[in-house]
């Protein structure tokens, strides 16, 4: 089977390793793809936007499976226009249609979705230009913290939590009168604080039926203790303590199978993962938000534990047949560090040599940010660099070792977080 993955981060290299051991696969592409996956695959820069070379693409190289990392191609409508031409229909593509992509493409769909189908999740209204004094009003009558959210996608971006009215409502003007995400923040949500501790569960589904992948949680801000600018995550843990068999009942019966169902009752197809962002307050689930991806740095850490032929996995629900598929787990703690360039995730500088990477042992190497030079140097092309991903018995063995390797790795800037599963 040919494979074409779209992506460049640490998901996505994951995702190739994992592929890569597949029998089934016969050639994997990967686009734009980094120096890491370049070792497992051929990189290849075509852009998705252009369907005109990317369709001769698919159909020169015989592509069988489109795999989508990132969420963009998938809010953008790549699967409906794959699927609607009469050359490329053939092929396979794991993640959703633009229809199902809402679930994360608009956070007012995902939540409208949630409130009809009695899903847990924060309260919430939400307010155009055109509503903006009820919005005020309603800010008045609510108590703090103060969570206000783009609707559309923000790059990670598109979520402000404040402290204090006068910000919320400063705040709250600039991203309606302002469009200060721009189109994303045309529509935004005023949403009730909860007050709990955060983790990823992950599923793959066909539509029809679904497999839970090992939960993880991860850490998004840049400083230890959790603390300063959010970042695209800082590195992750799996399993999760606080995540037991009596929470993970709840999560399934009053999260997964209630938003399989609404699915299927609102006739949205499905093919591909749904992360689901929950809240654990007071030992019930609540839905934060939904993502139609996988989550990065979760993939490092959650991919690694799948014993199961994760492309036999893909063919299944390309099929609609992934129940009749067994999906094994390994009972290790995987713990998953990010490397990060000196600044990020505000300014940083790129074309840092990496060095060390040979030295590392027992420890799984995901590459982010980065790129091979003309001297096939491998050097830093990112915020997010490195993944260092090891098992343990236990969180602090496999923790142990990530950061031992850590240290084996030099380049200039290098920074990451020591604390990483501090909280469970
Ligand atoms: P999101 O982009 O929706 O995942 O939001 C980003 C982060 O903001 C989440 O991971 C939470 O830490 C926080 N957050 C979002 N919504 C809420 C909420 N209703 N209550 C508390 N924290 C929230
Ligand atoms: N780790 C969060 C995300 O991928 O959105």
């Amino acid at each position: 089977m040919n494979i074409l993955l779209i992506g460049s981060g640490g998901r996505e290299h994951t995702l190739a390793w994992k592929l890569k051991q597949s029998p089934k696969l016969t050639k994997l592409y990967i686009s734009p793809g980094n120096a890491g996956t370049a070792s497992l695959g051929s990189n290849v820069a075509i852009d998705w936007k252009n369907f005109d070379t990317f369709k001769a693409f698919l159909l020169e190289q015989k592509i069988d499976m489109l795999v989508v990392g990132p969420e963009d191609p998938l809010v953008a409508g790549l699967h409906d226009t794959i699927a609607s031409d009469a050359e490329t229909k053939h092929i396979a593509v794991i993640g959703p249609k633009k229809q199902a992509a809402q679930l994360e493409g608009s956070k007012d769909f995902s939540k409208k979705f949630m409130l009809k189908y009695g899903i847990p999740t924060a309260n919430y209204k939400s307010f155009t230009k055109e509503t903006l004094d009820e919005g005020f009003k309603f800010l008045e009558d609510i108590k703090s913290p103060y969570v206000l959210k783009a609707d559309g996608l923000a790059a990670g971006k598109g979520v402000v939590i404040l402290d204090h009215l006068d910000e919320a409502i400063t705040e709250f003007e600039s991203m309606l009168k302002d469009e200060k995400f721009g189109a994303a923040s045309k529509t935004v949500l005023v949403e009730e604080f909860l007050s709990g501790i955060e983790c990823s569960v992950f599923v793959l589904t066909d539509g029809i039926s679904y497999k839970i992948l090992p939960e993880a949680k991860d850490y998004k801000r840049i400083g230890e203790g959790d603390t300063g600018l959010n970042t695209g995550g800082m590195g992750s843990v799996s399993p999760v303590s606080f995540a037991d068999e009596v929470f993970m009942k709840k999560v399934e019966s009053r999260i997964i199978e209630p938003t399989l169902n609404g699915l299927k009752n609102e006739k949205i197809d499905f093919t591909g993962f749904i992360f689901f962002g929950l809240i654990k307050v007071n030992g019930n689930p609540y839905v934060i938000e939904y993502n139609v991806r996988m989550g990065d740095p979760e993939t490092e850490s959650v991919i690694p534990r799948l014993e199961t032929d994760l492309l036999e996995l893909f063919i299944a629900a390309a099929d609609k047949k992934l129940s009749t598929k067994k999906v094994l787990f390994s009972t290790k703690t995987t713990a998953s560090i990010m490397l990060v360039s000196g600044g990020y995730p505000e300014n940083y500088e790129k074309g840092k040599i990496i060095k060390g990477l040979d030295l590392v042992e027992d420890c799984l190497v995901f590459h982010a940010g980065t790129k091979e030079n003309e001297r096939g140097e491998i050097i830093t092309n990112g915020g997010r660099v490195l993944a260092l991903t090891a098992f343990g018995e236990t969180k602090e063995e496999a923790l142990a070792k990530a950061y031992l390797e850590a240290n084996k790795i030099k380049f200039e800037g290098k920074y990451y977080r020591t604390d990483i599963g501090f909280d469970l």
